[in-house]
This record gives structure tokens, sequence and C-alpha cells, in this order.
């Protein structure tokens, strides 16, 4: 299987002195802060996949239910002789659902900065899609991503990224990646979008604080992560998981607390920690129609149509060039 696979695969995966350099720089953030990218090593992509089977965590189950119930529109939409460009792999689970809904796609592209989520979930689809070239893109792609040419003429460009994962970054990133995919789909593309709408505050803090602790152990993780690749030397023991609604800015934001007074290195440098200090991990965005929209218009793109889930409220939307 990998003998089919390895040529195909674009590698941009970040090295160690990027890494470093990212984290050095959130370190000496005031509040200090680490990107949230750097969660999704081997073993926090597979807790981000327990994640999405606990309970509490709505978003994944109920955008899955949505994306079957709303395909066909979104292939009438699309039309026939797409590339899919995904930014992020997932499990591909919504993957399959879009590229088995849609009339004849041509290829797919899944840009993810985790090369174990990606080929284990492009040698799958390979598997029960052998008629969509799989051109897989090991990258960040919240950088720019010269991306492969399919060997078939595709007629349009559709753009999947799902799960809210917009809502991961800021909104200026958030506003740099949409302009990034709107070039990525050209004045003819699209982009299908899943965004988590704004609820009742319990039901949102609930999804981020599982009662099985699977959330706290995919941010305590990042630490974990950092200590193999850059040498870090992060106690686990001493941080905590925090998230909390915060509701005029719509966001979940999570922090890792340091439970004691404590020094970190990472690359010769020293980082003190106060006790009860909070250290910035991830936020996750909640969306109004009005908010998505205005954010989308930021970025030269117009909301064509859209789908929402009955509660807990989850939304697909397909985006357009504005112009
Ligand atoms: C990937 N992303 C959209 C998830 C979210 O809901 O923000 C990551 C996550 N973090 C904690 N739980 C899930």
């Amino acid at each position: 299987m990998s003998l089919v696979l390895a040529p195909a695969l674009t590698d941009l995966q970040p090295g160690r002195s990027t890494i470093t350099a990212d984290v050095l720089a959130g370190l000496s953030q005031h509040p200090k802060a680490l990107p949230s990218k750097y969660f999704y090593d081997a073993h926090g992509s597979a807790l981000f996949e327990q994640i999405t089977h606990q309970p509490e965590y709505y978003p994944t189950r109920t955008e899955l239910a949505l994306l079957q119930q709303v395909m066909p529109d979104i292939a009438r939409a699309v039309g026939p002789g797409a590339r899919v460009v995904e930014y992020g792999s997932g499990s591909g689970r919504k993957t399959r659902l879009l590229l088995q809904g849609l009339s004849d796609p041509v290829a797919y592209t899944p840009i993810e900065i985790s090369r174990a989520a990606l080929l284990a979930s492009v040698t799958e689809l390979a598997l029960e899609l052998p008629q969509v070239e799989m051109l897989p893109v090991c990258a960040d792609f919240t950088g720019p991503v010269r991306l492969p040419e399919p060997a078939q003429r595709h007629d349009s460009t559709l753009v999947f990224f799902p799960g809210s994962t917009l809502g991961n970054f800021t909104h200026d990133e958030s506003v740099q990646l949409l302009r990034a995919m709107r070039q990525t789909m050209g004045s003819d593309g699209m982009a299908l979008i899943g965004i988590d709408l704004h609820k009742d505050v319990a039901v949102v803090e609930a999804a981020y604080n599982d009662a099985a602790g699977i959330t706290a152990a995919f941010t305590l993780n990042l630490l974990a992560r950092l200590n193999r690749d850059v040498g870090s030397d992060f106690d686990l023991s001493c941080f905590q998981h925090r998230a909390r609604y915060h509701v005029p800015r719509m966001r979940i934001e999570t922090e890792l607390v340091s439970t004691c007074e404590q020094v970190v290195h990472v690359d010769g440098e020293r980082f003190h920690f106060a006790a009860g200090e909070a250290m910035q991990v991830e936020y996750s965005h909640k969306y109004t129609d009005a908010s998505f929209a205005a954010l989308a218009a930021a970025a030269g793109l117009v909301v064509g149509e859209g789908w929402d889930s009955p509660a807990p409220e989850f939304g697909l939307r397909l985006l357009r060039p504005s112009t």
C-alpha cells in the first residue's frame, strides 16, 4: 500500500527549527501562548479522534449527519468533475461522504500537518475510491502551499474545510486562510466550510470538558509533543487543562494553567511560570450567520447556500468568490 502512496506524497512537514521558533515566540508573549496546530502529532490525532466519540462533543456527529442529509444539494451546487482540496484531513469520515456524494470527482488533495493522520486517511480512501486520484500534501496549510496538479482535467475546485477547524484561528488568521482558499478555488470554484454555531454556554463548555478527561489529555499532549520534538522540559504534572466559553467573543478559550511556580527550558532559554498562570493554547470560535458572513466578506467571499442542523446547532456553508 505504501508503495502506491509514497511517490504521490508531497512532504512539506514543518521541521524542528520552525516548531522551536514558534514555541519561543509564543512563550515570549504576555500572556504566554502556544500554537494549537502542534496538538496533532500521531498521539494527538488519535486523542482528537477519541474526542469526536465523546458524548459531550457534539460537533463531529452533528456535522456528519447534516452532511449526509444535504449531500444531494451540495452535489447539485458543485457539479461534476471537481477536484477536492481539503484543509486538514481529519479521520476521513466526512471526506468519504463528500467524495461518494459528488458527481465524478477527479482528484482529492488533503493538506495536513500530521503525516501519520494524512497517510492513514488517504490509504483507506484510495482503496474505497480507486477512480479518484489521491494527491496528499503533508504541510502546514496556514502558509502558502503549492498543490500538485491532477493527471486528469478538472472542471472546478472545491475547497473542503469541515469540523469548524476555522474556529481554531484568530479573526485575522481566519481571513488570511479564507483568502488563501479563494485563491486555491479560482474564480469558478467554491468552498464548503463547517462552522459550529453559537449556543447555550453549558452545551459548549461540556464539549470541551468531557467527563472521561480525553480533552484534558489532548491539551496536555501538546507539552509532551514539544518535549519530544523541540527538547523542552515541560512537567506535565504541573499543568492543568481549562476550557471556558467567552460569550462576547463567542469562543472557547483553552488554557494550560501552571499549578505551581516553575521554570521551563526551551532551546537554552528559561521561561518562568507563576502559580496559577494561564497559557493560551487553543481558541474554538463559534459563529452566528451574521458573524460568519462578515468574516467571509472580509476575504472576498460570499455565502451562497447554507444548511443548519437542529440543536445542537452546527452549520455548513458554501462560499463563492464575491467578484
Ligand atoms: C479541530 N477543532 C475544530 C476542534 C475544536 O472543536 O476546536 C479541536 C478540539 N479541541 C478540543 N476539543 C476539540
